[in-house]
């Protein structure tokens, strides 16, 4: 079988990274997390004060800027480094979740990190989630999943994955953060969120994180059939 790209966008919190995740594991792939890159651009923001409407400051920063994935040595799970310390949990809090949609709509933080986007990707055998990952980063990838749920499931989804690593807030919070920040990121000028053409849509409102897993890894078997390209051991 042909290694391919698989692209997942959609809404906040509709279970786009755990799925992606489960995904890349059980076909061998790598995952990449880019919604991790534009929190770890906001976290740097946030530590050094970095004005967004003063774009000279912007370019300067995101000159200092190094983000890597790394994978942890007892699970496996890659994860987030900036600047060569990592930075996991830290992405993950609410005052990054508030920030991270206005950063992210800034063309020359999109410019950067679509570029080491693309080139994460270039070998194919890849899984990437996002907003923008089936229109702009890879128009061409063989399978693109758009995802979605009801909003009131995914704030507590949401709240439920905070509290495993012990950071509570209240589901009112979390609601109001998923709901401004979809607002922002499909309003945008740049790259704004939306369904690609060919992307397929997945719900997950009721079906189980199994079902959903198991409904992607059909459509991407059909289409490792089906791609083209250089034959490489499927795992
Ligand atoms: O996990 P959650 O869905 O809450 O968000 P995320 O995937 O970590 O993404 C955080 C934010 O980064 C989004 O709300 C977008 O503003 C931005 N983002 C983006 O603009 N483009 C991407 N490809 C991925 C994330
Ligand atoms: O990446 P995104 O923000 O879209 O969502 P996530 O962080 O992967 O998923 C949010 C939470 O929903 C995770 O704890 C998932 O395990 C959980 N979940 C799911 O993804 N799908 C279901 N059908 C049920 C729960």
């Amino acid at each position: 079988m042909r290694r391919i790209v698989i692209a997942i966008d959609g809404y906040s919190a509709c279970g786009k990274s755990s799925t992606a995740k489960e995904i890349a594991k059980q076909l061998g792939y790598s995952y990449i997390d880019s919604g991790a890159m534009y929190r770890a651009v906001t976290l740097y923001f946030l530590q050094n004060y970095v004005s967004l409407t003063d774009p000279i400051a912007v370019e300067k920063a995101l000159k200092n800027i190094e983000i890597d994935f790394h994978p942890n040595s007892k699970t496996g799970a890659n994860e987030t480094y900036l600047n060569g310390i990592i930075v996991e949990d830290e992405i993950r809090k609410m005052e990054v979740s508030e920030k991270v949609s206005e950063v992210s709509a800034l063309l020359e933080v999109r410019k950067m990190l679509v570029d080491q986007q693309r080139k994460l990707g270039k070998r194919k055998g890849v899984v990437m989630d996002g907003r923008d990952i089936g229109t702009v980063v890879f128009p061409q990838a063989e399978l693109k999943i758009f995802m979605k749920a009801d909003m009131h499931v995914r704030a507590e989804r949401r709240q439920r994955e905070l509290l495993e690593k012990e950071v509570m807030y209240d589901l009112q919070e979390i609601l109001d953060n998923l709901q401004k920040r979809d607002e922002m990121d499909t309003s945008r000028k740049e790259s704004p969120l939306r369904q690609a053409e060919d992307a397929h849509v997945v719900d997950t409102t009721h079906i189980t994180f199994e079902e959903q897993v198991e409904e992607i890894i059909r459509l991407a078997t059909s289409k490792m059939v089906q791609a083209e390209g250089p034959v490489v051991d499927a795992k």
